[in-house]
């Protein structure tokens, strides 16, 4: 007869186990946000066990090589930069669990990173989630909850999408790239345009956070009512002469990216302007 498990020690036997490799921003919010429903984060790896070790410490795992990050667990996500994702892959699989789930986080690539590892690891379950969120400090692992993500792969990814918080879409492949352009749009470009208004705000001697509820306004209004019916302005209402005012007093490094984004209010605004069509181009 089998003796009977200790106090305690039943639940930790049923726990799931995940490992990263790839110890930056992406991953550890991710492995937090997973932890936080019950997985233990067992291994972390990087680009070596050195460079594993601080966020190891940190998650309570241990730090190991590349090869040895799939031993003994359910999950291994790769949060490597894209570009090494395939041979990150192929270097991972060979001693991970049979079964085991290899997800990516990228956005800009979808399952087709981890093909090459179906040749030797058909047992493995491939799977790519990209959180549609922008993931950067220690509290990142917070904002999963209630973003969107991107999933390709079988019904586990989903499910492990939810279980996080996250609500899971597809993308057609053919799409991805298409798909990846407008996050990008939505987080990185919308952040240096940012830095435009502070660099604008500070030559005017105005401080920059007096614009945080007019930006905060104006991207809610656009996810309310559309950005079409979002728009104000001088561009919306054809104030032409408040349009060159800017230009005249603006330093000349600016202003490629202020006309740049006037004619696309112009677009968005769908006025047939000829003069400030020519003021802009
Ligand atoms: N951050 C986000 O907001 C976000 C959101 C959604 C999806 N993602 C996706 O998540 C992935 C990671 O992005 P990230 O922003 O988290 O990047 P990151 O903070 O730069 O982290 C990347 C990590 O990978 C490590 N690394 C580099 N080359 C490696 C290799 N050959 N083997 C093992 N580890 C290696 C880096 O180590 P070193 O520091 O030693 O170079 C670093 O710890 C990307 O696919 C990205 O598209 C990111």
């Amino acid at each position: 007869m089998r003796p009977a498990p200790l106090e305690g020690l039943e639940p930790t036997l049923n726990q799931r186990r995940l490992s990263i490799i790839g110890p930056g921003r992406a991953g550890t919010a991710i492995a937090k946000a997973l932890a936080n429903k019950g997985w233990v984060i067992s291994r972390v790896a990087g680009r070596s066990i050195e460079h594993a070790q601080p966020l190891a410490e940190k998650l309570g795992a241990a730090a190991c090589s590349a090869a040895d990050v799939g031993i003994g667990v359910d999950l291994i996500i790769i949060s490597t930069p894209d570009a090494v994702i395939s041979e990150t892959a192929l270097i991972v699989a060979e001693r991970a669990e049979h079964g085991a789930l290899l997800i990516h986080l990228a956005g800009a690539t979808g399952i087709e990173a981890l093909e090459g590892v179906r040749s030797t690891r058909p047992d493995l379950v491939l799977g790519s989630l990209h959180p549609l969120q922008t993931l950067s400090d220690d509290t990142a692992f917070e904002k999963v909850q209630g973003a969107f993500c991107a999933v390709e792969g079988p019904q586990e990814i989903e499910e492990l999408a939810r279980e996080i918080g996250l609500t899971p879409f597809s993308v057609l492949p053919a799409n991805r790239s298409a798909y990846h352009a407008a996050a990008v749009v939505a987080s990185n470009h919308l952040v240096a345009l940012m830095g435009q208004v502070e660099r604008l705000a500070s030559s005017a001697g105005v401080p920059f956070e007096a614009f945080a509820p007019l930006s905060r306004a104006s991207i809610e209004a656009a996810f309310i009512s559309g950005p079409a019916s979002a728009l104000t302005g001088p561009v919306s209402r054809g104030d032409t002469e408040t349009i060159e005012a800017h230009l005249r007093v603006m330093d000349p490094s600016e202003v490629a990216v202020y006309k740049a984004l006037a004619r696309d209010a112009l677009r968005l605004s769908g006025r047939d302007d000829a003069a400030l069509e020519e003021m802009l181009s």
